[in-house]
């Protein structure tokens, strides 16, 4: 089955701030290269200025790639065909749900939109009928952004990301600054939508505790580079890279059954200008060791379907992964 989304050995620079003139580039991203099929979703974690949104908007054919493949259903997003395919076939909620909706545009004319803009038919019943798809009443239609509340924007946003029935969703922080019930309820959504709908879905987050709910697979990003993938339960109750297991010891409320005796991250995390030498995680690392501060560690695979980016991961695990594989 060919992957709903492709990356390949996947780099990203962006002009750096003033360097316009003299041309310097900043590398954001570099080695990355994952999948998601029909149906999947997969987490994207990292601290704050990892990359997970400048790769999420590569992944939509807002940001061209500098080095390696994105491919969409098997065509590369250099082809304009597949560009133009995407825009209809692939959709991203922003990590900013209220300002990504436009402080003018009523809910009804915001959902609607996306068809309006590509031609397709609508009646004066599609926005009711969209809002109520995302557990929104059709009065809601004439409200306006600054009426609705947090919760209330991400599901318009959702209904608007739909409107056109991709078969690929990026989210980006779906739940970040809503109340814990609201992101229950988001989550239970997009897991809904997903299961109904086929989506291959990417879910950018934080929170652990919740891609541990509704990932089936997740990559970790660090400093612009994948440092483990693997099956969410296998990765979550046996990190194979140090950063992963700092992301789990930092996790606010640990459901005491699977705590595990990880330590947490301390440190700055480098900058991007002066990207440390070997391993970026070794500054912060409490286990590195000479050859990491001397030596990159790549992505390799530790056993079927999982991988990590460090020199020691059979190491980091308390009990050898491959026993976790059935
Ligand atoms: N347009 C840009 N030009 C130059 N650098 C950028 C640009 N956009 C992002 N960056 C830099 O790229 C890095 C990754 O940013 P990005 O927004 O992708 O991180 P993120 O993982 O989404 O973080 P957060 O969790 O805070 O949303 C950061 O160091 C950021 O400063
Ligand atoms: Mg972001």
């Amino acid at each position: 089955m060919t992957a709903v989304l492709g990356a390949r050995d996947v780099a990203i620079d962006l002009p750096l701030p003033g360097g316009f003139l003299a041309r310097r580039q900043l590398n954001i991203l570099s080695g990355i290269t994952l999948s998601v099929d029909k149906g999947e979703t997969l987490a994207l974690v990292g601290e704050s200025g990892s990359g997970k949104t400048t790769l999420a908007r590569a992944m939509i054919g807002l940001l061209p790639v500098s080095a390696g493949v994105l491919e969409f259903r098997g065509q590369p997003l250099s082809d304009p065909a597949c560009r133009r395919r995407l825009r209809t076939e692939a959709a991203m909620l922003f990590q900013d749900a209220r300002g990504s909706l436009s402080p003018r545009v009523s809910v009804g004319n915001a959902v609607i939109e996306p068809l309006a803009i590509h031609r397709r038919p609508r009646d004066r019943a599609t926005a009711g009928r969209m809002l109520a798809k995302v557990g929104l009443a059709p009065e809601m239609a004439a409200r306006f952004p600054h009426e609705l509340s947090g919760g209330q924007a991400r599901r318009v946003s959702v209904a608007r990301a739909l409107a056109l029935d991709p078969a690929l969703l990026v989210a980006d922080e779906p739940t970040a600054g809503l109340d814990v019930s609201v992101q229950g309820e988001i989550l239970n959504l997009l897991a809904d939508l997903r299961r109904d709908l086929g989506l291959a879905l990417v879910l950018i987050s934080h929170n652990l505790a919740m891609v541990r709910h509704v990932s089936d697979r997740i990559a970790v990003l660090y400093l612009g580079r994948l440092v483990e993938t693997g099956p969410t339960d296998q990765v979550l109750a046996r990190p194979a890279h140090p950063y992963t297991q700092g992301l789990i010891a930092a996790e606010p409320n640990p459901d005491p059954r699977k705590r595990r005796d990880h330590p947490a991250i301390t440190g700055e995390i480098p900058s991007l200008i002066a990207r440390p030498r070997g391993c970026g995680f070794a500054s912060r690392c409490p286990f590195a060791q000479d050859r990491c501060r001397a030596e990159t560690p790549t992505l390799r695979p530790l056993a079927p379907g999982r991988e990590a980016a460090c020199h020691f991961a059979e190491t980091m695990t308390s009990q050898p992964i491959r026993e976790t594989i059935p």
